[in-house]
């Protein structure tokens, strides 16, 4: 066994979390020991009922010794109850506070660590390595504790007894250690085996459920069935090899504890006979045969378990230390709300190696729209998500006004900025939690408002439940454009300063679009508004259109400026509405001739 027990930090990080209930775990720790001794107490009754009861006839003693071994084991029952119950009372309260650190970080980590991290890995944290620090806590612990103070125990009174008959039992149980050891050695990498395979039957089930539709939709069933059959198999395979590992070494440990019994027997029925010990002190060995062997069984065990604590706490230990890389500066300043002027100035940005934007520079004001084109992948996303300070700018600044957003307080920031993303979340919550997500108690009022600008009242209404219906996970039950409108509604309840919309329109009707972006024009009137579309009808209006090309700013200007320059937006235009001589049929308001 080369490696160690268990790694010293680890160790000590759970110690951190123990500690808060040092004195119950303490108590429980003292009240194992109590046990171990009256369990030590029973062998050596029999020895003197044997000895001073059978052998010397003192039958007048016997009813007293009995009731001591009935009270012993009463008593045990009920101390053995009580530190069970407060180990589990210290590990329960020590998985809580740990699952509501580890709660607490994943909500504090940035964009860039979801990017990178699967939810099954997170989830993982959460559950199995959480329960293995829960098992270590409540059981590991004390049962490597108890073990040790039975054999030191034992192996003392067994010596005041007889030091040579006590040496010759300790030759053997060194071999069962070895073999105890040398099983679970074997054993775990079957277990991580298993563990590995049941996160992806998990993984397996996870997909099948939420990507039902697409299932559905390619007829794909049976495939299903198939890939989920094969972790299946696997998983039960698994679980049989494990088995069979560990039923090869049962025998070779069982025999080891009959060996045990063997001697005590042969060798101590010789020493008997040549009066080295006692009938009643063989009786006393003979019972402590437990003692001698259980540890030993044990260890194995407990080693594995320990090994699987240390490496569920090093995986929850790295999720806890990870730091998220956009914090608050030291320098933020207690603004509590900003007036929504943006400015780019030679901004680079990209997500591994590559520049996803390079060299942005332009300038908006509150009462401005800016719109943003460009074909998918350009970046456009990309450069609204540096707004708000999803991620930080890899060159250049980005400044709010006329300050760097790494200098402003993050919650001002975000509270000042109000985003519907392109990739819609809604919660399994009502319609109304999800429109007033953002803002903790918004009136109905306020909630209807902002629905109604954003083209929802009427088809919410028509919902037998109206503003309560629930919606599904992932938002089921609602259009593509119906969800768009709740998010956009989402971003409309908060009062910000700076007003994102990333293609939250793309899924609803021309007319209906048309409708929503009036309305918005009163309400953004002294905010700063970004549009990103791809509609022309969309971004005709604003004051500056940036047309993106592989995260350049290839054109810039506003409607008239860029059909003038005959480069990519007029032939995005052209493409959207035909020829060039049709621009009066859409400047009348033909929007008739999009062709979505
Ligand atoms: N979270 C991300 N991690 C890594 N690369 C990304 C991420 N988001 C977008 N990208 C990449 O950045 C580029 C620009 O994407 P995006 O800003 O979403 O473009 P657009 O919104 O114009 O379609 C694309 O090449 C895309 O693959
Ligand atoms: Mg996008």
């Amino acid at each position: 066994m080369s490696k160690a027990l268990i790694h010293v930090t680890e160790f000590k990080w759970i110690w951190g979390f123990i500690k808060k209930y040092k004195y119950m775990f303490l108590t429980a720790m003292v009240l194992v020991v109590v046990v171990n001794v009256l369990n030590m107490a029973n062998p050596l009754i029999q020895g003197q009922i044997v000895d001073r009861v059978i052998t010397d006839g003192q039958t007048e003693i016997l009813p007293k010794l009995v009731m001591t071994m009935i009270a012993i084991t009463v008593i045990k029952s009920v101390i053995r109850y009580i530190y069970l119950m407060m180990f589990e009372n210290v590990s329960q309260n020590v998985v809580f506070n740990a699952r509501k650190s580890i709660f607490k970080r994943i909500q504090e980590l940035d964009f860039e660590f979801f990017d990178c991290t699967r939810t099954g890995d997170i989830m993982a944290r959460l559950t199995g390595d959480l329960e293995a620090v829960r098992h270590f806590t409540a059981y590991v612990i004390y049962q490597f504790f108890m073990h040790a103070i039975t054999l030191l125990f034992v192996i003392i009174i067994l010596f005041t007894i007889n030091p040579l008959f006590t040496l010759i039992l300790l030759a053997v149980t060194p071999f069962t250690g070895y073999f105890a050891i040398k099983l679970s050695g074997k054993v775990k990498p079957a277990f991580s085996a298993i563990r590995e395979q049941f996160s992806r039957l998990n993984s397996t089930v996870q997909e099948s459920i939420s990507g039902n539709r697409v299932i559905k939709a390619f007829a794909k069933e049976d495939y299903e069935i198939y890939k989920f059959s094969r972790e299946n198999a696997g998983f039960r395979d698994r679980n049989v090899e494990a088995a069979r590992i560990w039923e090869r070494y049962l025998p070779v440990l069982d025999s080891l504890a009959g060996l045990l019994s063997v001697i005590i027997i042969l060798v101590g029925g010789i020493m008997v006979i040549t009066g080295d010990i006692t009938l009643g002190e063989l009786v006393t060995f003979n019972s402590f045969i437990w003692a001698l062997n259980n540890p030993m069984r044990m260890v194995g065990w407990l080693i594995n378990d320990a090994q699987r604590f240390a490496a569920s706490a090093e995986k929850i230990m790295l999720l806890l230390i990870r730091e998220p890389k956009i914090k608050d500066s030291e320098a933020a300043a207690g603004i509590s709300r900003l007036k929504g002027r943006v400015e780019f100035r030679n901004v680079d940005f990209g997500y591994g190696k590559e520049l996803v934007l390079k060299d942005i520079s332009f300038e908006a004001y509150p009462g401005q729209t800016v719109a943003v084109i460009g074909p998918t992948g350009s970046g456009k996303s990309s450069l609204v998500s540096l707004i708000s300070r999803f991620y930080d700018c890899r060159k250049g600044q980005i400044l709010i006004d006329g300050r760097d957003v790494r200098e402003h307080s993050l919650k001002t920031l975000r509270e000042s900025v109000a985003v519907a993303m392109q990739e819609i979340f809604l919660f399994s919550d009502t319609i109304e939690g999800n429109i007033a997500y953002g803002v903790t108690g918004a009136s109905a009022e306020r909630i209807k408002w902002a629905a109604g600008m954003a083209e929802a009242d009427g088809f919410i209404a028509d919902f037998p439940e109206g503003y309560d219906t629930i919606i599904g996970e992932r938002g089921v039950g609602l259009s593509g454009g119906q969800k768009q409108r709740i998010a956009l509604a989402r971003a409309l309840v908060k009062d910000p300063a700076v007003i994102i919309l990333d293609d939250t329109t793309s899924s609803v009707d021309i007319e209906t679009e048309h409708v929503i972006h009036r309305s918005l024009s009163e309400f953004c009137k002294n905010r700063t508004t970004f549009i990103i579309a791809h509609r022309i009808s969309a971004v005709r209006n604003a004051d500056l259109i940036l047309v993106l090309d592989q995260g350049r700013i290839v054109e810039r200007g506003t409607h008239e400026e860029l059909l003038a320059l005959k480069g990519h937006y007029y032939s995005v235009f052209v493409n959207q509405y035909g020829d060039f001589d049709k621009q009066e049929a859409f400047a009348a308001g033909g929007e008739a001739y999009g062709k979505e």
